[in-house]
Order: C-alpha cells, then structure tokens, then sequence
C-alpha cells in the first residue's frame, strides 16, 4: 500500500504560524469524517459512478479483447487521440510502460501542424491501429486530428479502415458515436456520467495499459484496494482524507494557496498534469478559496524553481511522490575526484537524497511539504494513486463546499472557439 506522510506540514515540524496544529487537524476529524459518511452514501444512491468502474468486470473484458485484437493483427503503432481527460491518463500510462518490446504508442493531444506533419510523414498507417478518446464526441482538437488519421487510414486500408479504428466515448449520445456507428466502428464506453477527469479507471485508462502489455488487473486491484482504504472513517486511516484536510488547512487557515505536485520519478512526470487538471477543473469554479495546482518534476525543477520556493512568498505548499524501488544503475568508478563519494552508489540513491535534500531545506524554511510514496512504480500502486487523487478532490469539494463536476468555464471557451470558426 502507498505510503502519505504529511509530518512535513505540522506546526511541530515548522513552527505554528507557518504549519498546521496538531489540534487544527483534530478539529477536522468529526467534519470530514461526516464527509467521508456522505459520499459513501451519495455513492449508494448512485453519484460518484467513478467510483465504481474498477469493479466493472465487462468493461475490462472488452478492453482486453481489443488488445487481444492488435496483437493478432500484428498492430505496431498505436495512435492515441485525446486532450484533457481523455489524454492526460493515457500519457502517464505511456511513459511509464512504453518500452522497446511493446507496441509504440504515439499520443495525439496536439494540433499543432508541425507536429501532425511529422507524425504524418513517420506513422505507417498498414500497421496502426486508431484510438480515439472523446467523451463528448464534440472536442474541436480530438475531433479534427482523427479526421485527419481517419482519412489516411481509409487511404491505406480502404474498406478495412474501420476494423482499425476503436472509438472511446459516451455510449448514449455525441457526434463522435454517430460517425462511429454509420461507418462500422466499434466502441468502448466512457461511461455518461462519468466526466473526462474521472475516467482513468474507464476504458480511458485500462486500454493504454492492455495495449502496453501491463498488468490490468493489477491496475484494477490496486484501485479496488485503495477505494476500501478510503472508507474508512477515521483520517489517521484514510490517506484520501488526510490528504483532503492538510490540503484544506495549509490553504484556508496558513494561506498557502497552491499545491506544488512534484514527483521524484520521471515516469511520473505526467501524473502531476493529470493531477493539476482534477484538481483546477474540479474545484477552480469559486474566486473564494480553491487550491490552486501547479505541476513540477524533481530534480529538474530544483534547477528552476527552488530559489522561489524558499525564499519567495509563503503561498506553496509541496506534495512530493517518490518511489521506494527503482531499478539499480550504479555510478562508476571513474570519477572526477571532488565527486568520489558517490562512486558505487546507486542512482536511485541519489535521487532520493535529492528529495530529502529538497524536502529538509524547505522544513529548514518552514516551508510545508508532505510525500506520497509508492513501494513500487507498478500497476497496482498506480492503481492506488489514481483513486486516492480522486477521493480528496470529492473530499475537497465538501471541505471547500464546491461541487467537483462539470466544468462550465471550459465549455464556454468550447462554444466561443467554434463560433470563431464558423459553426453553430
Ligand atoms: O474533465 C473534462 O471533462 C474535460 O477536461 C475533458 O476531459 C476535455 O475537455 C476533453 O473532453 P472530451 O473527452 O469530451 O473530448
């Protein structure tokens, strides 16, 4: 099981002015556990539908059956198309299990010409096999590039160009559905009431991981398990609320607005973007107190944005992750002198000291910090943190008193782009 350690963000650990109390959180327990009590009811009667796609067991059939097929039609190239939700997940899913003896999977979240012109001019369209990842079916950007890959596809393959495309979006409504089903495309849902930044658990995310030869099941396990963890009432048990609460009071009651999300693995390096998303459209709908999300990368931006984090405003708090086990690479022997204390040294070692040495210097500044860490980087602690991340937002969203779904703001930006380009 992950591991949340927020001791980082104490009073005890930074002084009381600048960290939480330990009777601030305390205080917290009796309201969020009434929280926690509410959205496991509200989840009986039906809301919260993410929730319950990890026990889905047709969904993952059907996604293991289209992988099944790619493998059998001897897919080399897989191009995933998607933005926001229906991008973010799969991106985290590629860097992590994309390797020289899988499937290369080429993610199109862009319209950028240049980069469509390259991929174009690299993809070989006999081999591919496109998904398209909609929700609405109605995005401007996922909607015009599968036009673009639905024509070059129907260029190599012609009549048979429908057998290599699969069509990821709400099973009831959409223009994406429609162009799928007058031209033979087969389908996988994303379920109607389950929004794009919720949908990792859906086809959204199982897919990419049955296409990456990962392990699905263990993805689903992990999600299994962290959803019982997170029902338990008590915060001291439930990383969700935990989280939930440092992240409520380090905001409203220490004025730390914006959570830095920066994970020490740069496999990872996309889950602070799928995380930042969850995060702004959920709870970004209130010019009062909202968390304000902000995605880095350990050790990199040590190199760009520490000099702020430490002697800038207190306005940021950290969430670290990091993972426990790493694949050994030893530094070598041969070194320039004044380095010799690192020959022989792992580098998953180094990198940890790298975020102690990050974690410790913002205590020294009394500046909150608090880590997730993950034993592994493998499906099933994966799995854990999608659906941890899933249940401080819902948790959040009681705290802050904002309803984490939908996102009306996007859609207005949605209509006006259309309107520029002429349509109604
Ligand atoms: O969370 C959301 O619903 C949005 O950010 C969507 O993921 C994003 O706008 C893409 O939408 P769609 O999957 O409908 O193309």
């Amino acid at each position: 099981m992950l591991h949340l350690d927020v001791a980082g963000t104490l009073a005890k650990a930074i002084t009381s002015a600048k960290g939480i109390p330990d009777q601030e959180l305390t205080g917290l327990y009796t309201g969020v556990k009434r929280y926690i009590e509410d959205f496991l009811k509200e989840r009986e009667k039906g809301e919260h539908p993410w929730s319950m796609n990890p026990y889905d067991k047709d969904t993952l059939e059907q996604v293991k059956e289209v992988a099944a097929r790619a493998k059998a039609e001897k897919i080399r190239t897989v191009v995933w198309i998607g933005i926001g939700g229906s991008g973010l997940g799969p991106k985290v899913i590629q860097e992590i299990y994309e390797g020289p003896d899988t499937i290369e999977f080429i993610l199109l979240d862009t319209i950028d010409p240049e980069i469509l012109d390259m991929y174009l001019s690299l993809i070989d369209w006999k081999q591919t096999m496109v998904v398209v990842a909609s929700k609405s079916g109605g995005t401007l950007e996922p909607m015009s590039v599968f036009f673009l890959c639905w024509s070059e596809l129907k260029a190599a393959k012609g009549d048979k160009a429908a057998d290599r495309v699969v069509a990821l979006t709400d099973p009831d409504s959409g223009n994406l559905r429609s162009f799928c089903l007058e031209r033979g495309i087969s389908m996988l849902p994303i379920p109607t009431d389950v929004g794009g930044r919720y949908s990792v658990l859906t086809p959204v995310g199982l897919l990419p991981l049955a296409l990456l030869d990962a392990d699905v099941d263990q993805f689903v396990k992990g999600a299994k398990e962290m959803d019982t963890v997170c029902q338990n009432t008590s915060i001291d048990e439930n990383p969700a609320a935990l989280l939930a609460s440092v992240q409520f009071l380090l905001d409203t009651k220490r004025g730390y607005p914006i959570r830095v999300i920066m994970p020490y693995a740069q496999k990872l390096e996309s889950i602070s973007r799928w995380g930042q998303q969850l995060i702004a459209e959920s709870l970004g709908k209130t010019e009062l107190a909202n968390p304000i999300p902000f995605s880095a990368i350990g050790t990199q931006d040590q190199h760009s944005l520490l000099q702020q984090w430490m002697a800038g405003p207190y306005k940021m708090w950290h969430l670290f992750i990091r993972v426990e086990e790493m694949t050994q690479i030893n530094v070598p022997d041969e070194v320039e002198p004044s380095f010799e204390y690192i020959i022989g040294k792992p580098f998953s070692q180094l990198l940890d000291a790298c975020y102690q040495g990050t974690s410790q210097a913002l205590t020294s500044a009394k500046r909150p910090h608090a880590t997730i860490s993950l034993p592994e980087l493998d499906e099933y602690h994966l799995g854990q943190l999608f659906y941890l991340f899933m249940v401080e937002v819902v948790l959040l969203g009681k705290l802050y008193r904002i309803d984490p779904y939908g996102q009306p703001a996007v859609e207005t930006g949605k209509k006006i782009t259309k309107e520029i380009l002429g349509g109604s």
